[in-house]
């Protein structure tokens, strides 16, 4: 392999349009913030640049939706997610943002140069213009009629009743979601970068030059090219963005997408104003970007497109993406409030950001998708970090207090155990450096957590506690060892754990983390004082985790109302057909449940009739059958007859069906006679 100078390391740029959840942490930011630690560790030169992606069209949907401007919006989300990202410890050198004067200049810059060298094509096209705003219209802007489902809230790029991707001129009957007007083709001007043209090359350079890089990666590049590839829009007619640099471009912005990755260059250029060009342009830096799957294409394919057409640039050495974490066995939706929030899990588990970058890491959806459960957050926490690590590490330090009033004591003679335990610690630095060269930061962390494991049996097994009645002398070479033990874990977890890490060298009195010294057995000098013992991780109870559980379904019902919409009207239907359903009203007299049926209740009523009416009911769920007796309800009196599980239901109960499922049985307003017509 290639020996690189220098790792430049980017992070996909979060839309800041909203905060940070357990998705993004996973899939991004926690796998680049190892890493770079790794790096940083091993004294090896890193960049960690990320910042906030500001501009494109979901900004401006969102502020126009709360009567804000976009530049309030993104300073709202820049901030939050700035915040949240320094509290998990993601060590990023700089973290920027795509409004900066920098950037802007960056991006006009490339794309000058690319106009200059000629590498776009131009090209007119017809596109939906809102006469009334004076304004052409992003297709999320444009709600139609969808021609396949007839949905008539359609939007111009998707209709997310049947979920088929349209253009907006497919819509029938479409409408500016600005002015309401209905907006007209007019001709309008864009470049585009001709990826067509970069095909042959970039085939040649990932299909056989980085067949090293994951397979999920490399196949979703392979299924691109081989689907050849087409010039894509790098501009938009849009008043939020980067104005396009050139001539006859009034009223024009670069596409987010173009500006974005740029973002990288920016911040770079930000945090090193004279050397940033050593870092993109030097062929001795290795550039790593770490993003979520959905970014693939624009990491592997139009962004190498854009340093290659510019001319003087590095292209990626590779780019680790990872696949989606789905949330409790269910996508992760943000409009549907099945999320998990960093500000919001900081709030209700104080300090527990290791364990949070612990449980995301051990479940990283490295190669396929993965689910967080909070059962699973839990049982890791409680089996795994309090079980193993912090036992370990607390065992250890409480005795040596007790023993040696905490100092640590002097080895002696190694016994056949001892040099075992040794041997296994001084593998660990070769495999956890493998490893983590290769992205696998799941296994990795496993290593690592193995070590505590092995420090575990170690103390088990060799029982100081007993021992120090029959040979004093021993107990002094176990602890010893054990501490030096609990020393190397600091370091093996120092780029996983940051947090628990630096507390534990608190407690060691180690002031330094010194990667190449993993392994040593010489990391605490005899005799050093050592701090009071506190306990690394607790328990995580029942209680905690069922109350999340029961916090994220009540946000999904929450959600469910607040999207929800009327259905569309049914079909006309002729008048005498309505009259041809009987209504009435009746009086609940007897109600009860409905043996070996969860969903039925069995209604009598009193219909005005002399003989009493029953019927069979799917109200189970929401009704206590003593809840009902003695109100008047409206049912349907001319159905036809059906068993339900043995009993004749004359009839039907009218309910309303809620928007979260719930069902409201239908009663009268004002004292109504039973029996009665509902007209
Ligand atoms: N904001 C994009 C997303 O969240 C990622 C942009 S990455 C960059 O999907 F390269 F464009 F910066
Ligand atoms: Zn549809």
């Amino acid at each position: 392999m290639k020996e690189f100078k220098r790792t430049l390391v980017t992070a996909a740029l979060p839309y800041a349009n909203g905060g940070v959840h357990i998705g993004h942490l996973a899939g991004v930011y926690v796998p680049a913030d190892i890493y770079t630690r790794y790096l940083r560790l091993q004294g090896r030169p890193v960049l960690f640049v990320c910042g906030s992606d500001e501009h494109g069209v979901p900004i401006t949907i969102r502020a126009r939706k709360e009567g804000i401007t976009p530049q309030q919006v993104v300073d709202r989300y820049h901030n939050i997610i700035k915040k949240s990202f320094a509290e998990f410890g993601i060590s990023f050198d700089i973290y920027s943002r795509t409004t900066s004067e920098t950037h802007r200049q960056t991006a006009s810059e490339f794309f000058r140069t690319l106009y200059e060298k000629g590498e776009f094509v131009e090209q007119e096209s017809e596109q939906y213009y809102d006469e009334e705003a004076k304004t052409f219209l992003a297709d999320r802007y444009i709600t139609g009629e969808c021609p396949h489902c007839h949905n008539p809230q359609a939007y111009g790029d998707q209709c997310e009743k049947c979920g088929r991707d349209l253009s907006p001129t497919e819509l029938i009957n479409p409408k500016s979601a600005i002015s309401g007007s209905a907006p007209v083709l007019k001709k309008t001007k864009h470049w585009f970068l001709p990826l067509d043209k970069h095909q042959s090359w970039l085939s040649q350079w990932i299909l056989s030059d980085h067949k090293e890089w994951r397979s999920n990666v490399y196949g979703q590049c392979k299924s691109w090219l081989d689907m050849d590839l087409h010039p894509r829009a790098v501009t938009r007619d849009l008043d939020w963005g980067i104005p396009v640099p050139v001539e006859g471009a009034e009223g024009k912005v670069l596409y987010v997408w173009f500006d974005a990755p740029i973002g990288y260059i920016s911040n770079t250029r930000e945090i090193l104003p004279d050397t940033w060009q050593t870092w993109w342009k030097d062929q001795e830096t290795r550039l790593v970007h770490f993003i979520g799957k959905d970014n693939i294409v624009f990491h592997c394919i139009v962004f190498p497109a854009m340093l290659k057409a510019e001319g003087s640039y590095i292209l990626p050495d590779n780019v680790p993406a990872n696949e989606f974490l789905n949330l409790e066995d269910d996508k992760i939706s943000t409009s549907r409030g099945w999320a998990v929030w960093l500000d919001e899990y900081l709030c209700e588990f104080p300090g527990k950001q290791d364990v949070l970058r612990y449980v995301l890491t051990a479940n990283a959806p490295e190669t396929k998708d993965n689910n967080f459960t909070w059962r699973d957050f839990q049982a890791r926490n409680n089996n795994e970090l309090v079980a193993v690590y912090g036992n370990f590490v607390n065992r250890a330090l409480v005795l040596t207090h007790k023993y040696y009033e905490g100092r640590v004591p002097a080895m002696g003679c190694l016994t056949e155990m001892d040099q075992a335990v040794i041997a296994e610690f001084q593998g660990v630095k070769a495999e956890l450096e493998r490893l983590l060269e290769n992205f696998r930061f799941r296994d990795a962390q496993k290593e690592a957590m193995n070590l505590a494991r092995i420090g575990n049996k170690y103390l088990a097994d060799s029982e100081p506690w007993k021992v120090v009645k029959t040979d004093p002398e021993r107990v002094k070479t176990i602890l010893n060892l054990s501490l030096q033990l609990v020393a190397n874990l600091s370091i093996a977890f120092e780029p996983f754990l940051p947090f628990s890490s630096q507390r534990l060298r608190t407690m060691l009195g180690m002031t330094s983390v010194e990667w190449n010294r993993l392994g040593e057995i010489n990391l605490l000098e005899e005799g050093k004082q050592l701090a009071k013992p506190e306990l690394l991780f607790e328990k995580i109870e029942d209680s905690a985790v069922e109350a999340q559980v029961q916090k994220l379904q009540d946000m999904k019902a929450k959600s469910e109302v607040a999207a929800w919409k009327p259905e569309p009207v049914k079909a006309d239907i002729a008048f005498e057909d309505f009259e041809k359903l009987d209504i009435r009203t009746a009086e609940v007299t007897a109600c009860e449940k409905v043996k070996k049926a969860d969903k039925l209740l069995c209604l009598t009523l009193n219909d005005g009739t002399d003989t009493p009416r029953t019927i069979v009911s799917g109200i189970a769920q929401h009704y206590k059958p003593e809840e009902l007796i003695g109100k008047t309800i409206c049912f349907i009196a001319n159905l036809p007859p059906r068993k339900l599980r043995g009993i004749e239901s004359q009839g039907m109960v009218l309910s309303v069906q809620n928007p979260d499922g719930t069902l409201s049985v239908i009663t009268t307003d004002r004292k109504a006679q039973t029996g009665s017509p509902v007209v």
